[in-house]
């Protein structure tokens, strides 16, 4: 069975990053696809801006977190990518993140969801190049939620229907790369060893 992570992409105090990840998660169960799902939550892992130097005691809280969150990510087959736009780019806790991690995302999936006033596709532009340099196989049909149509006020998340269509390919592609990928890694894997 595979096993995909669902990643809440922003940290900020009454973030929307939370009822989005919810609605994927939600929708992605009762497809009853061979794979487990799971929600992870970058505010549970409050990672130090990479190198930073930290004081002895937060330093070895932040060693731990970074091990805790390489650990979780590494766990997975595939991800979704819940993503919203900051100026015009993927937000800076997410960027910050992703840039604590290399071989355990390697050879892996990952589909791109986004909101935003575009619907996050200047964030999806921008976590393609990033994925390129981690060896993450991006999937082309990306979900984009908008800000003005999608949400209540900006804060109430109300997706329109049409949305389904979208989030079933990009899950359906996923879920095919990251099947396929596996394979790929063991092969790396027999070669390396
Ligand atoms: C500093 C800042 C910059 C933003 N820049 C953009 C932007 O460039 N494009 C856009 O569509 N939305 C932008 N937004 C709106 C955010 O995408 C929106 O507030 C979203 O809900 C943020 O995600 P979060 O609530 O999960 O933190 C910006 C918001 C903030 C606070």
């Amino acid at each position: 069975m595979l096993k995909i992570g669902i990643i809440s992409g922003s940290v900020r105090e009454g973030r929307n990053a939370e009822a989005v990840t919810n609605w994927i998660h939600d929708f992605a169960v009762k497809r009853d696809d061979d794979v487990t799902y799971e929600v992870v939550d970058l505010a549970e892992y409050p990672l130090p801006l990479l190198g930073a130097s930290l004081p002895k005691v937060q330093q070895q809280e932040a060693e731990a977190t970074i091990k805790a969150w390489s650990e979780k990510m590494a766990s997975f087959d595939g991800y979704i990518i819940v993503a919203p736009e900051y100026n015009h780019a993927v937000g800076g806790a997410l960027k910050n993140a992703l840039d604590h991690l290399k071989p355990e995302v390697a050879n892996k999936a990952a589909g791109l969801v986004g909101y935003g006033s575009l619907g996050g596709t200047r964030a999806h532009e921008n976590l393609r190049l990033i994925f390129g340099e981690l060896q993450v196989a991006d999937v082309q049909t990306a979900v984009t939620f908008s800000l003005m149509t999608d949400f209540e006020n900006f804060s109430v998340f109300k997706p329109a229907d049409y949305h389904a269509d979208n989030t079933n390919k990009m899950l359906d592609q996923v879920i095919a790369w990251s099947g396929a990928l596996k394979h790929v890694r063991e092969d790396v894997e027999a070669v390396t060893n």
